[in-house]
């Protein structure tokens, strides 16, 4: 299993972190088995397991719930769990008692969390009580109310200038890799080259450190909508709904089960049980 200082080296050497979010046992242990390097327990769960409009409504206790299964799933990966909405932005007590109960209960490599500067007090607490942190930058959905959508960030030269300043910020606060979501490409190279951590990016082009999609987007597993920045490496939807089709129809042609699919008891017992 790679850790933090690997993910470093990784930087040095060139060679691409990828990391895939998984939210359950079945797909935490395809992603390990597919050699991911890290595995992201998203607040995205929100959207694509539990159905939500958007990530503000996912809990504490949501993400403990899913993280846990996710552990038992890959036991030899690195993982990183999303801290979810405003539970790293009362007090920095607040934050460390969540990032703990998130680290001791899902047993958990690291956390994430959304924002640079505004919480980088918050990154330092979690830090320097031995709980290693992703920043993640860009397009924020837990902010998403705020920004007024999911859109694109810093393309003019002023919010551009904000996030570069934040994600240097990051950094200083001891964040050890930074997510960033939707930002054009070249201010995503700018980042990645004025920064000693990685860079992990999802719509943040090819020039960054490290690369991160979500599961069922790669998949094309129950999505509504696919945004631009992703690839839809296969798409499970059909053969999932081909089988499910199959047994239906099936059943109620009265060829499931077969006698192959069934038990049998032995012909003398039934002649006691009968007479
Ligand atoms: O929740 C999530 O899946 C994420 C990734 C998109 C980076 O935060
Ligand atoms: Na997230």
């Amino acid at each position: 299993m790679k850790h933090i200082n690997d993910f470093m080296k990784m930087k040095v050497s060139g060679s691409k972190i990828v990391m895939v979010t998984a939210y359950d046992y079945p797909s935490a242990k395809f992603v390990e088995q597919a050699e991911a390097d890290m595995i992201l327990v998203g607040d995205s769960l929100g959207m694509v397991v539990l159905g939500l409009d958007s990530t503000v409504p996912v809990t504490m206790e949501d993400m403990i719930h899913h993280a846990k299964a996710v552990k038992r799933g890959a036991v030899d990966t690195f993982i990183v769990v999303d801290m979810p909405f405003m539970s790293y932005h009362l007090s920095i007590r607040d934050t460390l008692l969540n990032g703990a109960r998130i680290m001791q209960e899902t047993g958990a490599h690291a956390v994430k969390l959304e924002g640079g500067g505004e919480v980088a007090d918050h990154i330092k607490a979690l830090v320097k009580s031995g709980i290693p942190v992703v920043a993640h930058l860009g397009l924020t959905p837990q902010s998403v109310a705020v920004l007024g959508g999911y859109k694109v960030q810093g393309k003019d030269s002023e919010t551009a200038r904000k996030l570069i300043q934040d994600a240097k910020k990051c950094q200083e606060a001891g964040a050890f890799a930074l997510v960033l979501e939707c930002v054009p490409r070249q201010l995503a190279e700018e980042i990645s080259a004025a920064l000693e951590i990685p860079t992990i990016g999802i719509g943040a082009g090819a020039s960054v450190d490290g690369q991160v999609l979500v599961y069922h987007d790669i998949l094309t597993y129950g999505v509504n909508r696919i945004p631009k920045f992703v690839k839809q490496f296969s798409n499970i939807g059909e053969p999932i709904l081909a089988g499910l089709n199959a047994f239906v129809n099936e059943v109620r042609a009265g060829q499931f089960p077969e006698n192959r699919h069934s038990f049998t008891m032995k012909e003398e017992e039934l002649k006691v049980l009968y007479g």
